[in-house]
């Protein structure tokens, strides 16, 4: 039996979020349809975040609605604070993602707030997703890079780890955020972050920036990571990273993965579908 590595896709949030054009919802539900098809056990679906911050995100609750929910498929949104909580739980997220930020550049400039400030909002969130029995996945990011405060000291990204952790996530996702990362930069954030929570409950969440993902996630599976976030076409990016282009394409990590014989259960036919879907998406075709 081939060994699993499980992608995570987040293509219709983490690869639509930073398009300009106002993608009509209909557009992504299509999307999620067919990537609810492809094998997936976890699609980050969209994200209940200020439109005022992130305007593409404005429809959450439309899409949430549109779906056709397959069983055995966790379809997870991202939550900064108890409004969105509220949205995500009225929409029925099978599960959140709270996040925080490993430098205080990037926290002020994606949640307005220190990191403090932030966990101190995140709390709540994560205690009412618990008392409602939906699972909280936490992220951290720009854990090598900050296109602020430059270079992330490794102890910074484990502090905000236990946090998350701390608060009861049931994964944390490593969200090097710029693409800046190198196999060596990733392996020694990875070392602080494995002295307090185990390989299986980190997942890699690599941006594509620099071509450098396919090997970060390398230097991942080595140190015994086992989850890589990804999106469909490559899309992506983060409104409030500048420099934050494309997350890694999830048709060349699942090929990069079984080129290396870990199965991801994935059905490339429709991998290939939803990629193209994705692409028409970005330049603004009919799809
Ligand atoms: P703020 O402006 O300090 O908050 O933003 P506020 O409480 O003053 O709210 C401002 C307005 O937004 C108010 O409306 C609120 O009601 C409304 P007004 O009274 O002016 O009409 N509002 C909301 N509306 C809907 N849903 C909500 C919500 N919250 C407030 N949940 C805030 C603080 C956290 C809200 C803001 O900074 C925000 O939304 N940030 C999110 C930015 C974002 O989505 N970034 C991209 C996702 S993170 C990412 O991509 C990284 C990741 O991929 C990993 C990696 O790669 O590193 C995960
Ligand atoms: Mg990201």
């Amino acid at each position: 039996m081939p060994e699993a590595v499980e992608i995570f896709e987040v293509g219709p949030r983490d690869g639509l979020q930073n398009e300009r054009r106002l993608i009509p919802a209909a557009e992504k539900i299509a999307l999620v349809d067919l990537l609810s098809r492809a094998g997936f056990r976890r699609i980050e679906v969209t994200s209940f975040v200020s439109p005022k911050w992130v305007p593409q995100m404005g429809d959450a609750a439309e899409v949430m609605a549109g779906i056709a929910r397959l069983p055995g498929v966790s379809y997870a949104v991202l939550t900064p604070n108890m409004k969105g909580y509220e949205g995500a739980r009225a929409a029925r997220a099978s599960e959140v993602a709270i996040f925080a930020s490993a430098s205080e550049g990037f926290s002020k400039a994606n949640l307005n707030a220190t990191i403090a400030e932030s966990l101190d909002r995140l709390a709540p969130v994560a205690a009412a997703a618990r008392a409602d029995g939906i699972p909280v996945r936490g992220y951290v990011s720009v854990v090598t890079d900050c296109p602020f405060d430059g270079p992330t000291p490794p102890g910074n990204v484990a502090r905000v780890a236990a946090a998350l952790r701390d608060m009861g996530c049931y994964e944390i996702s490593l969200g090097e955020t710029i693409g800046q990362g190198r196999p060596e930069t990733i392996d020694a954030m990875l070392t602080a972050v494995l002295d307090e929570l185990p390989a299986d409950r980190l997942a890699g969440h690599y941006h594509d920036t620099a071509g450098r993902a396919l090997q970060n996630i390398d230097a991942s599976l080595a140190r015994g990571l086992r989850a890589f976030d990804a999106a469909v076409g490559g899309l992506g990016g983060c409104p409030y990273a500048p420099g934050a282009r494309g997350n890694v394409a999830t048709e060349q990590v699942a090929a990069h993965l079984a080129a290396q014989g870990y199965a991801t259960g994935l059905d490339m036919d429709v991998i290939g579908q939803a990629a193209a879907m994705a692409r028409a998406m970005r330049e603004g075709a009919d799809v």
